[in-house]
């Protein structure tokens, strides 16, 4: 199986340059131009398109079981969905329950994502700690290609990790060279601030905002930074939606520690007002956590972007319908958490990003492939476009503009948080492992052709992290004691 994308204009996080790029077995085979391929290679013309590498989304939950429900979208809907975007990779979650074994939820989860139509890989959450997990940590680890674990610091009562947990969940994590990431959020907070805004006669959607507020997820960011600053691990903040997050995270960087965040494409172009929408059903749906925040905080993440302090885009996609989120009706703390967006970051990144003056091309690429590629240790196998890469491709058409909706999309939910957005710049073809996915609007896939991406452990930054930690050893003061005679 050979494909051949010629005509277009290839964009990595690095370079533009005009060239054809030739697929085989998966691989991206050569990139140049008047490239000799073999006779019968199926050829694709980008007709002056851009050609870069099929999009990452290092945050979404297909088919999670969470507060009392299971997401609409399952990993074959979601990752077809995907693709419809330009996204052919994901990194979903493992959520173990207290108590369960990290290794039998990772086997539920591997057995759910069986039917992906893109390429998977799990991020683990560490829910609860003793000898097993420590345990277990080890074999997802060196066995199963696992190289981050995640952390919610909120969700009080069901999935939270209190401290003692995060300390000695990082230090494992540092010493098999896995990346700890959180979902930061003070979680006795949130869990203190519902309980008043109910007092106060809050019941419907407008209280989820108020009893999360940007301070909440700053105090957890610092904290959960500073944890890891004392053991010398590396940390990723997940879903950053703040000034007050990306403060934390900005210091920490200044101050040479390697922190980086995550900013979500609805977190970027959606702001709070619409927890005060008139209808409930539409109000519960912008329901998540951390909540949309004001025009003043989409500002700031845009400039943590442009900055380099926030490196990553994803959209901790988390799907579920209005009947579902009715569960919710009368208390808001009930209503389950989860927006969805894994079909549109890419879109959306573009028309407000590039189209925008805001980033260019080649930083569209870092932010929403190749920068998670390095940070989860998977370049350039993705986010690249370099002989031996995987053939993950878009071929972005930016002048094709079309306005999201929840009746268009492919995402199997009934609502969509950029409904009405009309966005110039969209992926006209995606192509995963060296097959054409999407084309002409349409779906190719078969159920179960999406590969489970082992990551290895020990990325670069933990050789300099250790080479550090032994320059700056204190050490001990070598002294005589003085004997009881003098
Ligand atoms: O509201 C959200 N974000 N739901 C999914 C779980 C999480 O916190 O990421
Ligand atoms: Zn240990
Ligand atoms: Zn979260
Ligand atoms: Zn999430």
């Amino acid at each position: 199986m050979s494909l051949l994308i010629k005509g277009g204009t290839v964009v990595t996080a690095d370079q533009t340059m005009r060239a054809d790029v030739y697929c085989a077995d998966g691989r991206i085979a050569a990139v140049g131009e008047a490239l000799d391929v073999p006779a019968g290679a199926e050829v694709i013309d980008a007709g002056g398109a851009l050609v870069m590498p099929g999009g990452i989304d290092p945050h979404t939950h297909m088919q999670l079981p969470f507060m009392g429900t299971v997401t609409s979208e399952d990993f074959e809907s979601g990752t077809a969905a995907a693709l419809a975007g330009g996204t052919t990779s994901i990194i979903d979650f493992v959520i173990p329950d207290p108590q369960q074994p990290l290794m039998d939820a990772f086997r539920t989860w591997r057995g759910w994502a069986e039917k992906s139509v893109a390429d998977y890989g799990f991020h683990v959450a560490v829910t609860w700690w003793d000898d097993s997990v420590h345990a277990d940590m080890g074999t997802l680890v060196r066995d199963e290609g696992v190289n981050s674990f995640k952390h919610f610091m909120a969700y009080k009562g069901a999935i939270m990790a209190p401290d003692e947990v995060l300390v000695r969940s990082f230090e494992r994590a540092l010493e098999l060279g896995a990346m700890p990431t959180v979902h930061a959020e003070n979680g006795e907070l949130v869990w203190t601030l519902q309980q008043k805004i109910k007092e106060r006669g809050f019941t419907g959607p407008e209280g989820h905002p108020l009893s999360r507020p940007p301070e909440v997820e700053g105090e957890a960011a610092n904290r959960a930074i500073r944890i890891a600053q004392v053991l010398g691990v590396p940390i990723y903040i997940v879903h950053v939606s703040c000034k007050e997050s990306l403060e934390a995270i900005t210091r920490a960087r200044l101050e040479g520690q390697r922190v980086f965040g995550e900013v979500l494409a609805g977190h970027l172009v959606v702001d709070d007002s619409v927890y005060r929408h008139p209808d409930w059903d539409t109000a519960a749906a912008y329901v998540m956590s951390p909540p949309f925040r004001s025009k003043e905080h989409q500002a700031a993440l845009w400039k943590g972007l442009q900055s380099g302090n926030l490196q990553t885009t994803a959209t901790d996609h988390c799907c579920f319908c209005a009947d579902q989120k009715r569960m919710g009706l009368g208390d808001f703390t009930k209503i389950p958490n989860g927006t969805a967006g894994v079909e549109d970051r890419m879109a959306v990144l573009w028309h407000h990003g590039v189209n925008a003056g805001r980033m260019t091309p080649s930083e569209f690429v870092a932010a929403t492939s190749a920068n998670a590629a390095k940070i989860f240790n998977i370049y350039p196998r993705k986010g690249a476009i370099t002989p031996g890469a995987d053939a993950d491709l878009v071929v972005w058409d930016p002048k094709a503009s079309r306005t999201i909706s929840a009746k268009t999309h492919h995402q199997k939910i009934d609502f969509n948080i950029f409904e009405g957005m009309t966005v110039e710049g969209s992926a006209a073809v995606t192509v995963s492992a060296g097959e054409v996915v999407w084309k002409n609007g349409s779906l190719d896939v078969r159920t179960g052709r999406g590969r489970y991406v082992k990551r290895p452990n020990f990325s670069p930054m933990f050789e300099a992290l250790g080479k550090l930690a032994a320059r700056t050893a204190p050490t001990p003061v070598d002294r005589k004691l003085p004997t009881a005679a003098e």
